[in-house]
């Protein structure tokens, strides 16, 4: 996500300290209890601005969720409305996603949803993706039997490389949708997701099940 430099970033993201986990690897194994007594902890890769973070959150308060996010520019967005939302089951980690294996013990989440990552058309960035094999492993290992990944894009190519990395790597597929609003989707939507709504862009989206 571009955005614009802050120059009250650091003030803003101490003022929000208290949602950041300052040291995530040492909550690895433990998430779930760490802040609370959570029954389960989910993870948003890539949460931006935090709008269907803090709807999701509000709407699940028995599962911590992990937000993280590599542009603090847009992790401080999110963090300051969670706050003002008065959502206690949030937790951002500001880094990245090829960090998970750090971050997270193996089998320790259920859920983990990805949406609207950047698509990274060129052949020769796939490996950049986060649906292609290398991140499908990771989030295979951190995954609990039967846990599920919740993705949704409005990148047609991304989409449809996706339904081929998923199976290849050890996930069924289910609830596969190209236009996930038609079909009467009762989820939070995403920052990015009003944005195409409004502007009639079809969303993609699919659940998928380790084996
Ligand atoms: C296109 S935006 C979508 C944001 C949000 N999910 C939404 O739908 O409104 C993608 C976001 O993922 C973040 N991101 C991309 N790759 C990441 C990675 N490897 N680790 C952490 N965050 C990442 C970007 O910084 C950006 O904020």
């Amino acid at each position: 996500m571009r955005m614009r430099k802050k120059p009250n970033l650091g003030a803003r993201l101490e003022a929000a300290g208290s949602v950041f986990a300052a040291t995530p690897e040492e909550q690895r194994g433990r998430w779930r209890a760490a802040f609370g007594d959570y029954a389960e902890a989910h993870i948003e890769i890539g949460c931006g601005k935090g709008k269907f973070t803090a709807e999701t959150a509000a709407a699940n308060p028995d599962a911590l969720l992990v937000a993280i996010e590599r542009v603090p520019e847009a992790a401080v967005v999110a963090a300051e409305r969670v706050i003002a939302a008065g959502i206690p089951n949030v937790r951002f980690i500001r880094g990245d996603a090829n960090r998970l294996r750090e971050y997270f013990a193996e089998a320790e989440i259920p859920r983990i949803y990805i949406n609207f990552p950047d698509p990274w058309h060129k052949a020769r960035h796939e490996k950049r993706r986060l649906t292609s094999p290398g991140y499908l492993a990771m989030y295979r290992d951190i995954l609990a039997p039967g846990g599920e990944i919740r993705f949704r894009t409005d990148n047609v190519p991304l989409f449809g490389y996706s339904l081929e990395t998923f199976p290849a790597c050890g996930f069924a597929l289910s609830g596969v949708t190209r236009d996930l609003h038609a079909d009467g989707a009762a989820t939070a939507a995403t920052d990015y997701e009003t944005k195409f709504i409004a502007s009639g862009v079809k969303i993609c989206s699919l659940t998928a099940v380790k084996e």
